[in-house]
């Protein structure tokens, strides 16, 4: 063996022993040091009941136009040493203001947090949370959080609401914009990459934040599909599907949860000592704190299982929520609570221990002022880095759904581009729900992109033909009249980015208004179209895609948007996006996802003659875009699907041809079904997947390694482990779209 080859030999050992290592590496759990315990120990020692119960509450701070508010009987309870955290507040000088506050006026001098829902971003906007999964980017989801942080901390914020990791099952719920989808295995690694990206390796560190999972728990599955309604299911659904993503964020790390509105199975999650204690704490060992949603202990009166805000209080911190954000229970009621004996001195010192925590594990006890420095907030934030990251990141979260005749890419010998629809030049919409400080004014709208992408070599038109969501039609001729001068039609269609996220869901869940009708009135023209979809969640698409255009499904792509989607239109980038969430052909199939059960009779598209199995009288069962699902502007295909088992693995490989004319990405798709169970199993669930590039021409062997313990799943005791027997091994491009094959575990 010559010299360089012994080399390469030994290089590629030592990668092999030492890059698992380092990804198995456990997350970095940010210790207490001794004079950190000894310090908390003494406050809570000196501290009054009152003082201890503002030490438990989180108060809203506003905005006006003169910049950031804060109400006075707040800034009163801040310098009497009675407000734990403050949230919505931001920038150097205002924080540094509240802080002073607390740590010079105030009896004990306890430090404030700063909490802030950065959910996407928070200066330089990046595509919503679920647009981000699709692009099954996991490095690149936790640098977009790290970006987050580095901008978010640079303006004295060190606690971020997020990540929101609630399954959902149902697009007609608005808050799926702010998840990763459906799946419970994508969600995990998902959750766990954005822990990483906020926290960091040192919380103490002044560019991190303290991760809040959210929301817990099962906030996802509303029944009907609408916000704060009641979630009811068994428990091993619950353990399966639902729980997951919450126990991934706690094994990260995360310094803090987030209890959810609504009730399960009765019980409010506010008040479910189960869920706060017995599990989270006792049975997967969370010890950081657990704050409420917005006032939801005070809801705990609506949902009819407490009396009044008292009681609430009780119950709540009876089952184990640490901080009340914004309702004042805790300050109006705990020292009553405590004097009538209905709560305990070491309930109440156990919460305010972790809060008192939190705060220690930022560094503000070493230094309150530790996030407020004015060169980092003028110079890390929306820097040129970041930005040009947003824009690649936004290219990797679109999902290219049709492309009948290779409508894209743009040629390159068109001249005119006709943009056409509500949302063609909008810049206030691709911001998306829960945009933190983000600007619309320094969006980038599809029109500013394309105009830019074309520079001189195309002139761009705009017309907006109709409006987002109401009936009128009067613009349609202008349109028609605009597209006919072009020899390229885009046509921007969606929804508005109000029309999903918090409090946003809907029952119909088409693109809106009339807008296919305007679709249909520029497809008559005869000219080449393809739609730009933006939208917060899987939408019915059924009517648009039975239309000879081509769909790109961009969802809302944040500050860089419309350089991001140019990339793709052109073919700079050539789109690699999978769905992480099922397109429904209609709202009757929900709930629709890929993972569902086989049932005692299903439908088996070969055998039609058989009406008494599992389907409808008008409708197929199939969705019209199936998770995992994305085309590329080259072609794919799979072939030698090998599959070995050894005593603990299950080893699979795969050829996967690139056999069209550009270079291009593909996510190899690993699923798993397991033909007997002690319960019925999903007929195939996800266990892997690889993002390979694959240059045209070429073939690329990719190989996976699952373990017999990815087999696991909770049976009736509620234990976890995998049952030997018959497997189904797919591999492909989406879950529907697969080869196959069998293996026994022993
Ligand atoms: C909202 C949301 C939650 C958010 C909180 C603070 O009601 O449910 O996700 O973090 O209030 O804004």
């Amino acid at each position: 063996m010559q010299y360089n080859e012994k080399l390469n030999f030994l290089l590629v050992a030592l990668l092999i022993l030492v890059v698992p290592a380092i990804q198995a590496q456990k997350p970095v759990v940010h210790e207490l040091s001794t004079s950190d315990k000894v310090k908390i120990e003494t406050l809570l020692s000196t501290m009054t009941p009152d003082e201890k119960a503002g030490q438990l509450s989180l108060f809203l701070s506003g905005w006006d136009t003169t910049g950031p508010v804060l109400r006075a009987d707040y800034l009163n309870l801040i310098k009497e040493g009675k407000a734990g955290a403050i949230f919505n507040a931001y920038t150097v000088d205002y924080v540094r203001k509240l802080q002073r506050m607390a740590v010079e006026e105030s009896r004990l001098k306890i430090p404030l947090m700063f909490g802030y829902d950065v959910i996407h971003g928070h200066r330089t906007i990046f595509p919503i949370p679920i647009a981000q999964a699709c692009s099954w980017d996991l490095t690149a989801i936790e640098k977009s959080e790290r970006i987050a942080a580095v901008e978010a901390t640079a303006e004295g914020l060190n606690w971020t609401f997020a990540p929101m990791v609630d399954i959902s099952r149902d697009p007609r719920w608005g808050r799926v914009s702010e998840g990763a989808g459906e799946d419970t295995w994508l969600g995990c690694k998902i959750a766990a990459a954005r822990v990483r990206g906020f926290q960091g390796d040192d919380l103490r560190a002044n560019n991190t934040l303290m991760a809040c999972a959210k929301h817990f728990a099962a906030y996802g599955a509303p029944q009907a599909g609408r916000d704060y309604n009641t979630v009811d299911m068994s428990m091993i659904s619950l353990y399966e599907w639902y729980l997951p993503p919450y126990k991934a964020c706690v094994d990260a790390g995360a310094g803090s949860v987030m209890a959810s509105f609504n009730e399960i199975a009765g019980i409010p999650s506010t008040a479910n000592k189960w869920l706060m204690t017995d599990l989270l704490r006792k049975e997967w060992g969370f010890d950081g704190f657990v704050v409420t949603d917005y006032a939801s202990i005070n809801e705990l009166v609506n949902h009819g299982i407490a009396e009044d805000f008292k009681d609430a209080a009780w119950q709540a911190l009876d089952a184990g929520v640490d901080m009340d954000m914004q309702g004042s229970t805790y300050l109006n009621h705990m020292p009553e609570l405590l004097n009538e004996k209905k709560i305990t001195p070491a309930t109440i010192d156990h919460a305010v221990r972790l809060i008192l925590e939190a705060k220690a594990k930022l560094g503000l006890f070493e230094d309150p002022y530790r996030y407020c420095n004015k060169s980092r907030e003028k110079k890390e934030v929306m820097t040129a880095d970041q930005l040009d990251f947003a824009r690649h990141f936004v290219s990797q979260s679109c999902v290219l759904l049709k492309n009948p005749g290779q409508i894209l890419p743009i040629p390159a010998k068109v001249k005119t581009i006709a943009i056409i629809g509500p949302l063609g030049d909008s810049r206030k919409e691709m911001l998306g729900s829960w945009s933190a400080a983000g600007s619309w004014e320094k969006c980038v709208s599809l029109f500013d992109g394309v105009k830019k992408m074309a520079g001189d070599k195309m002139e761009v038109i705009l017309e907006k033909g109709c409006n987002i969501n109401d009936y009128d039609k009067s613009g349609f001729d202008a349109a028609v009249r605009l597209a006919a001068k072009a020899d390229y039609v885009i046509l921007a269609l969606g929804e508005s980015c109000g029309m999903s996220g918090e409090a946003a869901c809907r029952t119909s869940i088409g693109v809106p208004g009339v807008q296919n009708d305007l679709a249909e009135a520029i497809v008559k023209t005869g000219k080449p179209v393809a739609v730009v979809l933006f939208n917060g969640r899987p939408l019915a698409l059924t009517k648009l895609a039975s239309m000879p255009v081509a769909i790109l499904e961009t969802w809302f792509g944040g500050t860089e948007a419309g350089d991001g989607i140019a990339d793709v239109l052109s073919g700079k980038v050539n789109p690699a996006g999978k769905l992480t969430m099922t397109f429904p052909r209609n709202e009757g199939q929900i709930p629709l996802f890929y993972n569902g059960k086989n049932t005692g009779r299903p439908l088996d598209p070969a055998d039609t003659a058989d009406e008494y199995v599992s389907r409808y009288l008008d409708c197929s069962n199939d969705p019209l875009f199936p998770f995992g699902y994305g085309l590329s502007y080259t072609r794919f295909s799979y072939s030698g699907l090998v599959t070995k088992v050894d005593d603990h693995n299950i080893s699979i490989a795969v050829q996967v041809a690139n056999t069209g004319d550009r270079d291009g990405e593909e996510v190899v798709q690993l699923y798993v079904r397991d033909k007997v169970g002690t319960v019925t199993r999903p007929v195939k669930e996800l266990k892997g997947f690889q993002k390979v590039l694959i240059k045209k021409g070429e073939t690329q062997a990719v190989s996976f390694n699952l373990p017999f313990d990815d087999l696991a799943f909770y049976h009736p005791d509620l234990k976890k482990y995998w049952d030997p027997g018959e497997f189904v091994v797919y591999v492909g491009t989406s879950s529907a779209e697969t080869l196959s094959g069998s293996i026994t575990v022993k």
